[in-house]
């Protein structure tokens, strides 16, 4: 069963208030009744209108942001949705000189995203335009925008988002995942759990990203492990680290660079040379370094700086991704149970064909549940270049707009029957539960474009863990916490029981 970490504010709110949220619901409905969604933007109310949280003259709420007032970035979300709770479904806040706006109903969800067109923009995040510079790269396709973004964007679907370029990888991707339920096998102590599991998920995840890229093996999993692909492994989770400090602010955002730019720059050296010395080889044939490699509207740059983003931002994402998911496995044994059956009825040649296992309903259906209870992403940001009606409320061009659904509405009752239950069923049986929530790969044209890939690796060890093992966890609670993504909040310590097959 799922349970809130009982501190949290989150938690409070949500359940000892749960009427309230209730009752914010029924005045939300009411409130469309009259001011509908769809209003043209002459007919709108003005901005100042919205409701919004007591601040100070010029500055605003920004000290409600800083450790003075107990603000704790990792749960951002508890600050949302207390704010909701007090200005209703949309709010705005002056942080500093700028206004933000901050919504969470399924209505101006779909809104947001069907009004931002081919080219939206996601709010410019400065710390991921520094690492890349450290690296000499110029920006990322995760931080442009407009025709800029489009030209990088286009390519990089063509090449990740075709599901039988992924599938092409099934076999060899399920070839690593039972190398590491091996090295789990290995690794376990007198209580069968894995000291430093976070550790280990990371080196699985870079190998997977390694079968993707160079259509061969790094040997992560091995006993012995290559000193420099573990040195390019250290730069990719310091990478993220300090990412997530600059989401943070703070003084030990600069301890944090101390030493990073040499870290990133061995990084980037060991991939070269891998690079260099794969394209020598047979290996290249049909391997998406040779589909990168030739992508004609690409400078040399660009094609290096895209390879540096798969390889290097696919591992804490699916590294943590798939410690949430055996987190929820391990506290909801029924669905374990459920999930394993699904597994064993898979013949040999399904467990390692791409579309079949794709197609999975129920591992599909838990996947999405992980990401409702434990979200990956806490909000998504966004901006336009022309005035929008959210909620009934005229939005100017440049307002940052940050949907929160993911974290404050994702255990709302009125889009969730029993929303503390892990119930994957929901997603199957779509009368539990009308509400299609953004994923946790985002929404619309700037979706993760490395969603099935991830999908696929995320599938796969599940396979591979739950055909060997029963996961149980015997530690205090946890939840999902936002680092440089959504992670769970304590260490992913589980036990690991091997059952017969
Ligand atoms: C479980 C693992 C992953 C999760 C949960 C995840 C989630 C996300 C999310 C939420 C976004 C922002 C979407 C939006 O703003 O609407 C994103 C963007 C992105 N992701 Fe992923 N991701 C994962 C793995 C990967 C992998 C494996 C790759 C590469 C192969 C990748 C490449 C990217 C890129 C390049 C962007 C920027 C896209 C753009 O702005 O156009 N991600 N991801």
């Amino acid at each position: 069963m799922f349970r809130m970490q009982s501190g949290s504010m989150l938690s409070k709110l949500l359940s000892g208030n749960r009427n309230s949220i209730r009752t914010l619901h029924k005045l939300r409905t009411a409130e469309e009744s009259s001011v509908t969604n769809d209003i043209s933007l002459s007919d709108a109310l003005p901005f100042d209108k919205i409701p919004q949280p007591k601040g100070l003259p010029l500055i605003g709420t920004i000290l409600d942001y800083t450790s003075f007032r107990g603000f704790d970035i990792t749960r951002v979300n508890d600050l949302w949705l207390k704010r909701h709770h007090e200005c209703g479904d949309i709010y705005k806040e002056s942080i500093g000189l700028k206004y933000w706006v901050f919504c969470r109903t399924k209505e101006d969800t779909e809104r947001l995203f069907r009004l931002e067109g081919r080219m939206p923009f996601r709010s410019d995040l400065a710390v991921l335009r520094e690492v890349k510079s450290m690296m000499g790269y110029p920006d990322t396709v995760g931080n442009l925008k407009g025709e800029e973004w489009y030209r990088l964007r286009q390519p990089i679907n063509r090449i990740l988002l075709k599901k039988q370029t992924v599938w092409k990888y099934c076999n060899q991707q399920r070839q690593v995942c039972e190398d590491m339920v091996s090295h789990m096998k290995r690794r376990r102590d007198e209580n069968l759990e894995i000291p430093g599991y976070a550790d280990a998920l990371q080196a699985w995840a870079f190998e997977m990203a390694g079968i993707f890229v160079f259509n061969t093996k790094l040997g992560l999993l091995q006993e012995t492990v290559n000193e420099d692909v573990a040195t390019a492994v250290e730069g990719s989770s310091k990478m993220m680290q300090y990412i997530g400090a600059g989401f943070m602010g703070g003084p030990w955002k600069y301890f944090m660079k101390l030493g990073l730019k040499k870290h990133l720059l061995a990084s980037k050296s060991i991939m070269l040379s891998i690079i260099n010395e794969q394209m020598m080889s047979e290996n290249i044939k049909g391997s998406l370094l040779e589909e990168v490699m030739s992508i004609e509207t690409f400078s040399e740059a660009e094609k290096e700086s895209l390879l540096m983003d798969i390889l290097l931002g696919a591992v804490e994402t699916t590294a943590s991704t798939i410690a949430m998911c055996l987190y929820c496995l391990a506290t909801n044994s029924d669905v374990q149970d459920k999930l394993r059956s699904e597994i064993m009825a898979l013949t040999p040649e399904q467990s390692s064909s791409g579309r079949a296992v794709d197609s999975m309903s129920y591992m599909n259906a838990f996947f999405k549940e992980t990401h409702r209870l434990y979200p990956f992403i806490h909000a998504l940001p966004r901006e336009f270049e022309h005035d929008i009606v959210l909620s009934g409320y005229r939005i100017p061009a440049g307002v940052t707009i940050i949907n929160t659904i993911n974290t404050t509405s994702n255990m709302d009752p009125e889009y969730f029957e029993n929303p503390f239950k892990c119930m994957p069923e929901r997603w199957i049986d779509k009368s539990l539960s009308k509400f299609v929530t953004s994923s946790g790969f985002g929404v619309g044209a700037r979706a993760c474009p490395g969603r099935f890939f991830a999908k696929q690796e995320i599938f796969l060890l599940l396979i591979e863990i739950l055909s060997n093992f029963k996961v149980e966890y015997h530690h205090e609670p946890a939840t999902s916490i936002m680092r440089a993504t959504g992670c769970l909040s304590r260490e992913p310590m589980f036990k690991f029981v091997s059952i017969r097959r």
